[in-house]
C-alpha cells in the first residue's frame, strides 16, 4: 500500500471513530475504472477490457447484529443515516444511500446473514464522469461485509451482488462491466473479461515501460444512467437480438455481420445498434491480440475507430468528447476514444510519454475556445482491485 492510500485509510478510520463512538473493524478500498475499449457490450454478453483507476472509494465499516445499518458519507456529509436491514426495499430510497444499502439488500436477499452495519465512506473516484463512483461504493461496501460476516465470496460473486444492487434496489439497468472491473482489476494489467460467463484474463498493460501514457479527460459533463437513453440503448440491442433469433448480439460473428444487418432490414436504428456491438466485440478481441503480441501502439487506430462507432452508430457521444478525440487525434495522439455510458463523462487518450503537455494544451485550447467548461485532464495508472487497507 502506498503512503498516502495508508494515510488516507486513517483518516477515514479516524472520522469513523468520531461518527460512531468506536474504531471501525476494518477499512476496505474499491477503485472507479475506465474502459479501455469494449463499450455497450457487457448488456450484450459482449467482451470488455476496463482498468482499475488509483481512485478508490474508501470504507470504514464494523458489523453490528441488531438489524441497524447507519451510513455516512464524506462526500455528501450531513446528519449519519439510520435504517434496518428489515425495512430495506428496492427503489424506495432516491438518496447516495441507495447504493451502499442496496447491497446490504441483494446481500440478504441472496441468503446472506447480513445483520446490520456501521458504515463510513470517502471517495476520491469523481462522480458523474463516466469513471464508475457507484461501482466503486458499491463494491466496497460488498467486500467489507464479505469479510466481516465470513461470507467466502469471490469477486466476481460480490460484482455480480452489486450489480444486482443497482439494476433492483437503485434501478440503473447497467451491465456487469464496472462492478467486476472494481472487484477483480490487477495493478499494471487490464482486465479481458467475457461478460457472458463472467471468464477473465489479465492482460499486462504497462504504457510507461513503453513510453506512453494514458491521459482521462473528464468533460464535467455529467450524466446519469438512470435517466432513459441508457435503457432506450439495451432495449434497442435486446430487440436486435430477437429479430435476428440470438440469444444476444454477442452471438452474431462478425463474418456474419453484412448478412445481419440485412435480415434486419429497414430498422435503420436497430441496424446501427447491431453493427456497433457486433464491430465493438472484434475490436476488443483485436486489441486483446496486439497487446499480446507486444505491439501496443497499434491499438490506437482501433480506439478512434471504436469511437466513431459509438458516435455515429451508437449515438452516445456528445460535442465536448468528440471535441476531446478529434483535437487529441489532430495533435499527434495515438489514439482516443469516450469511455463509459456516455453522454458526458471522460474520454481516454493515448499519447507517447514527449507529447502530454502538447496534447493536454491542445485539447485545453480548443475546449477554451468552443466555449467548454474547462476539462480535467489526469493520467490514469492501472491500478489494483478492491482490497482490504486495514
Ligand atoms: C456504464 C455501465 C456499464 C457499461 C457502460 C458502457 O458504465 O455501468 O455496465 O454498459 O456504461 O459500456
Amino acid at each position: 500500500m502506498s503512503e498516502s492510500s495508508a494515510a488516507a485509510a486513517e483518516a477515514v478510520a479516524a472520522r469513523f471513530e468520531e461518527l460512531y463512538g468506536s474504531a471501525p473493524d476494518g477499512v476496505w478500498a474499491a477503485p472507479g475504472r475506465v474502459n479501455l475499449i469494449g463499450e455497450h457490450t457487457d448488456y450484450n454478453d459482449g467482451f470488455v477490457m476496463p482498468f482499475a483507476l488509483p481512485h478508490t472509494a474508501v470504507a470504514a465499516v464494523s458489523r453490528r447484529d441488531d438489524g441497524v445499518l447507519r451510513l455516512h458519507s464524506a462526500d455528501i456529509g450531513g446528519p449519519v443515516v439510520e435504517l434496518t436491514v428489515d425495512g430495506l426495499a428496492p427503489e424506495s430510497d432516491k438518496r447516495w444511500t441507495a447504493y451502499p444499502a442496496g447491497v446490504v439488500w441483494a446481500l440478504r436477499e441472496a441468503g446472506h446473514a447480513v445483520t446490520g452495519a456501521d458504515v463510513h465512506l470517502a471517495s476520491t473516484v469523481p462522480a458523474g464522469a463516466g469513471l464508475s463512483s457507484s461501482a466503486a461504493l458499491e463494491v466496497v461496501v460488498a467486500l467489507a461485509l464479505n469479510d466481516l460476516f465470513a461470507l467466502g465470496l469471490r469477486g466476481w460473486q460480490l460484482a455480480r451482488l452489486s450489480q444486482r444492487a443497482e439494476n433492483v434496489y437503485v434501478g440503473a439497468p447497467v451491465g456487469i462491466m464496472d462492478q467486476t472491473a472494481s472487484a477483480c482489476c490487477e495493478a499494471g494489467h487490464a482486465l479481458f473479461l467475457d461478460t457472458r460467463d463472467l471468464s477473465q484474463r489479465q492482460i499486462p498493460f504497462d504504457l510507461a515501460a513503453e513510453g506512453m501514457r494514458l491521459l482521462v479527460v473528464d468533460t464535467q459533463v455529467k450524466h446519469s444512467h438512470s435517466e432513459g437513453e441508457y435503457g432506450k440503448r439495451r432495449e434497442g440491442c435486446e430487440k436486435g437480438a430477437a429479430l435476428l433469433g440470438v440469444d444476444a448480439l454477442r452471438d452474431v460473428p462478425y463474418d456474419d455481420l453484412d448478412a445481419a444487418l440485412a435480415r434486419l432490414g429497414d430498422d435503420e436504428e436497430v441496424r446501427r445498434l447491431v453493427r456497433h456491438v457486433v464491430t465493438e466485440d472484434h475490436r476488443v478481441e483485436q486489441v486483446v491480440s496486439l497487446l499480446e503480441s507486444g505491439d501496443t501502439r497499434a491499438i490506437g487506430p482501433l480506439l478512434v475507430e471504436g469511437h466513431a462507432s459509438l458516435r455515429d452508430d451508437f449515438r452516445v457521444s456528445c460535442p465536448e468528447l468528440d471535441l476531446v478525440v478529434d483535437t487529441a487525434v489532430s495533435a499527434g495522439a495515438l489514439g482516443a476514444r469516450m469511455t463509459g455510458g456516455g453522454f458526458g463523462g471522460s474520454a481516454i487518450v493515448l499519447v507517447e510519454e514527449g507529447d502530454v503537455p502538447t496534447i493536454t494544451k491542445a485539447v485545453e485550447e480548443a475546449f477554451a475556445a468552443a466555449g467548454f467548461k474547462t476539462p480535467r485532464v489526469f493520467e490514469a495508472v492501472p491500478s489494483a482491485g478492491a482490497r482490504r487497507v486495514r
